[in-house]
């Protein structure tokens, strides 16, 4: 194994910074232009691993990608079947959107992923897609990848979801493009594939029940210019609010409201915040965004406000560790399904450091402190478990980690932005 990463407190950040562009946005822009009836382009998309997974699956469903300034995607007439497995390496956003796609589709694939990937949760999928009518089996009792997925002509099926997940909702609905379908899910996941759906001329609404309705539709190919990751920007939101005298502005923020519960958690924290909407075309809202050093106190984080801080929530829980008081996160069990055991390895993280930190099933409940020894991270597989000791060692933790590379997944050049922001 190779030696741990350290960051090292140092000086203040300040600056202007322009994050890598969203990367659940970039997977639903080749995802749903692929399925569009001509080319599209795409301005920012996220070059990640995490997306050039579905980058990968979208060529060998016979999609021309070409890349370059922009992103041209270029779909065939009908989506054509994979020679060779589908890898989806680390990503379960391309595993659970593809396996929605691949439903609707006359053909058959197999998707695999990473070793952490093939312990994650696809009953929550694969379930409701066979309800609907498609074949899919996998590993322990088709629970577990590598899936094989064989759809079809599926029957237009309502879903009550007793889970919030953007990931499942979407599959759903891709699934459902030609008989239709309903999703009801009990909290507010994240909506960037309805928006993007509607905006593509699909025939979708807000019953009043609560059910997002999708009728039989065909998709225009949507041009896209990509925001800037939210999730990526929590952790400059916590890092400058931590070191003292920081000033940083982030650049053309994709702001939808089912994503910002990191800004709100900060601001009742105590966080300096300031958000400025400006002008973007396409279906998100974004805004340019200010944060400055100050306090934090601790809140509780729970209920809708933690489902719409969901990959926030481990970089939450080091602003909880330097603030001051109390902090509670709960509602939050499904941290424990992610690309690790997020509940474990950041309390067990922020322990090792010497913070009081009881571990509940759904959360944690973090007593703000001062680091008081140092230790060593494994943030193998995880890249928010690596970003989120980075922010803690800015903030002074002494803490070496381990598996630093996972950043590679959703933001290669992590360690060399937060360099130029300290420069
Ligand atoms: C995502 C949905 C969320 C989130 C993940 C990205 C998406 O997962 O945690 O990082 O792009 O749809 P769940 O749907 O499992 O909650």
């Amino acid at each position: 194994m190779s030696s741990p990463m350290i960051v090292g407190t140092g000086g203040p950040l300040r600056g202007r910074l322009s994050v890598p562009g969203d990367k659940s946005v970039s997977h639903r822009a080749l995802l749903l232009n692929a399925l569009a009836d001509g080319p599209a382009k795409i301005e920012g998309l996220l070059h990640s691993e995490d997306v050039e997974a579905t980058l990968g699956a979208v060529r060998a469903l016979g999609v021309e990608v070409e890349k370059g300034a922009h992103t041209i995607v270029r779909p065939p007439p009908r989506l054509t079947e994979p020679r060779d497995v589908l890898d989806c390496g680390n990503s379960g956003t391309s595993m659970r959107l593809l396996c929605g796609v691949l439903s609707g589709l006359s053909i058959h694939a197999v998707l695999t992923g990473d070793a952490s990937l093939r312990q994650r949760p696809m009953a929550r999928v694969a379930t409701p897609l066979r309800r609907m009518g498609a074949r899919i089996d996998g590993r322990d009792g088709g629970r577990l990848a590598p899936l094989s997925v064989r759809g079809g002509d599926l029957t237009p099926t309502d879903h009550v979801l007793d889970l919030s997940s953007a990931q499942v909702k979407s599959a759903l609905l891709l699934a459902g493009l030609k008989c239709g379908v309903r999703v009801r899910e009990p909290g507010p996941s994240r909506d960037h594939t309805e928006r993007m759906l509607a905006r593509m001329g699909a025939d979708i609404r807000l019953d009043d029940d609560g059910f997002w309705a999708l009728h039989p539709s065909s998709l225009s190919p949507m041009d896209i210019t990509i925001p800037d990751d939210p999730s990526a920007t929590a952790f400059l939101l916590v890092a400058a609010s931590l070191v003292e005298q920081s000033d940083v502005v982030i650049e053309a923020l994709g702001v939808n409201p089912t994503r910002t519960g990191a800004i709100d958690a900060l601001r009742l924290m105590g966080a300096e915040i300031e958000v400025s909407p400006r002008e973007w075309p396409g279906a998100e809202p974004v805004a340019d965004v200010r944060v400055r050093a100050s306090g934090l106190r601790g809140i509780r984080i729970d209920g809708d406000l933690a489902l719409r801080a969901l990959d926030e929530l481990p970089v939450l829980a080091v602003a909880a560790a330097f603030a001051e008081g109390e902090t509670v996160i709960a509602d939050a069990a499904e941290l424990r399904v992610k690309e690790s055991d997020r509940i474990a390895r950041m309390a067990g993280g922020l322990r090792g450091l010497g913070f009081e930190v009881e571990e509940r099933p759904d959360g944690m409940v973090i007593q703000g402190g001062r680091p008081r020894w140092p230790t060593t991270v494994d943030a193998t597989g995880d890249h928010r478990i690596a970003m989120s000791f980075a922010v803690a060692s800015l903030a002074g933790a002494d803490v070496g980690i381990l598996g630093a590379e996972a950043v590679r997944s959703s933001w290669p050049s992590f360690f060399d932005d937060l360099e130029a922001l300290r420069a």
